[in-house]
């Protein structure tokens, strides 16, 4: 079946994950993506927490599906040769190097625009160019740090906190997706390609919006309703940490379940929403709250609501995570168990929608890797494995017209 980015070629000179992550996406809707590697040792991530010794890593093979792998040393000036070969007839070019690195390699911008004007130049650095840290180099926490996620996430009275959802490292890939495929529509009308730069703080930033918000609605009235420290903490000049609380109008907590003494995750999301008080109460087996002025208002529960959520765990106390949830939905209300990984690695549902796909690789067998969380009503997206180092180094190289014996000179020279 064809897809949508059926012959977009894209040179990957990316590594780690932020990079990875936004090039894997592209070459899932049909990119041909060249990951372009260093000779001997490749993306540092080959060899980053392995689980069997001399394979290449999941962390690898996770972020580099779909692709094929060219070995490359760029820095000698045969490198440069075969890579200046490549930009020629490609379409995008990713890049997440520290600050500089790619300037120091001899191919800026303009250099890059001079060897292929259609060609889009896409971009991943800590912060944005201009910024006064815009030489620092960054890695995931330190994006989150940046980012405003880590001040306002944890609880009150504990130390800022790191999210395990990568907000700077796949969600600013993601951000660059946007921008290269915007860039691609664009060349369409131009025929002119661009460059595309997106910052992790700023894509951490893009996430925490809500959190800016409130440092305004905080600057303005001095507290926020929907903080547990509303209204019988403190609030200081800043947006706090606010736990688990919603982050939106409706109150929310993680409530205990059946067995929350011995497993960790026996936890249901439970969301307080205006509109469904009623339902909820009727759920809960208190219908007495329905009219009671103490609960019908969202204003009238806030004072008490940690002794809302309290009755609402009594409720849950004989009931699993499942089972709960189970009765909730019949009443509209929004939850769902706190799901360990465990849990989703053996989701039917999410294997059959392909959310989380199993592939092989020819080393380690077959693995569990993410599949494609956007859904398409004429493409269903084929997982692959990730390519070894150097897979397809051969096949790119006479792609570009090389011959035998240019190969063999490259591969003695460790060019490639
Ligand atoms: N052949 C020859 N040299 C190569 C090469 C190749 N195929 N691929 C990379 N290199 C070189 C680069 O030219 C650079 O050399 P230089 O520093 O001498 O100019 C070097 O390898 C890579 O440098 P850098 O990207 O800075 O790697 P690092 O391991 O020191 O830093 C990061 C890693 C992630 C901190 C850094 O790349 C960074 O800040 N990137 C931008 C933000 C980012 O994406 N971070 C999140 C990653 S998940």
């Amino acid at each position: 079946m064809s897809k949508p980015l059926d012959g977009i070629k894209i040179i990957d000179f990316t590594h780690v994950q932020a990079g990875p992550a936004c090039t894997q996406m592209l070459a899932w809707f049909g990119a041909d993506v060249i990951k372009v590697e260093r000779p001997g040792s490749g993306d540092v991530t080959r060899s980053q927490l392995r689980d069997i010794p001399g394979v290449d890593a999941l962390y690898f093979t996770m972020l580099n599906s779909n692709k094929r792998s060219l070995t490359l040393d760029t820095k000698k000036p045969e490198g440069k040769e075969v890579l200046e070969k490549l930009i020629r007839e490609s379409d995008v070019l990713v890049e997440n190097f520290g600050p500089g690195a790619l300037d120091r390699m001899g191919f800026s911008w303009e250099r890059l625009n001079e060897l292929n004007p259609k060609m889009i130049v896409a971009s991943v650095k800590g912060f944005s160019d201009g910024h006064h840290y815009d030489d620092l180099k960054v890695y995931e926490n330190v994006a989150q740090c940046a980012g405003g996620a880590a001040s306002t996430t944890g609880f009150w009275d504990g130390p800022p906190t790191i999210s395990a959802a990568a907000l700077g490292d796949s969600n600013t890939g993601m951000h660059l997706a946007i921008g290269i495929l915007t860039a691609l529509i664009g060349r369409d009308k131009t025929g002119k390609g661009q460059k595309v730069a997106v910052s992790m703080q700023d894509s951490v930033l893009n996430l925490c919006r809500v959190k800016l918000r409130d440092q305004q609605r905080l600057d303005r009235v001095g507290y926020l309703e929907e903080y547990p420290q509303y209204p019988h903490g403190e609030f200081s000049d800043v947006v706090p940490r606010g736990g688990n609380a919603g982050g939106g109008g409706q109150p929310g907590w993680v409530l205990k379940c059946k067995g929350w003494e011995t497993d960790p995750n026996a936890y249901i999301y439970f969301t307080v929403q205006g509109h469904a008080w009623e339902p909820i109460c009727r759920a809960i087996g208190r219908p007495e709250w329905i009219e009671d002025p103490a609960y019908k208002t969202a204003e009238a529960r806030q004072p008490h609501i940690f002794e809302i959520f309290k009755t609402i765990e009594e409720w849950l106390a004989d009931k699993t995570k499942f089972e709960a949830v189970d009765v909730l939905r019949k009443f509209d209300i929004p939850c769902s168990p706190v799901l360990t990984m465990k849990e989703l690695a053996n989701d039917p549902s999410l294997r059959a929608s392909g959310t989380i796909a199993e592939v092989q690789h020819k080393e380690r067998g077959s693995y569990l890797t993410v599949g494609s969380p956007i859904k398409f009503s004429d493409m269903k997206p084929e997982i692959t494995g990730s390519p070894l180092l150097g897979e397809h180094t051969e096949e790119v190289l006479a792609g570009l017209g090389y011959n035998r014996s240019q190969i063999d000179n490259l591969r003695e020279s460790k060019v490639v």
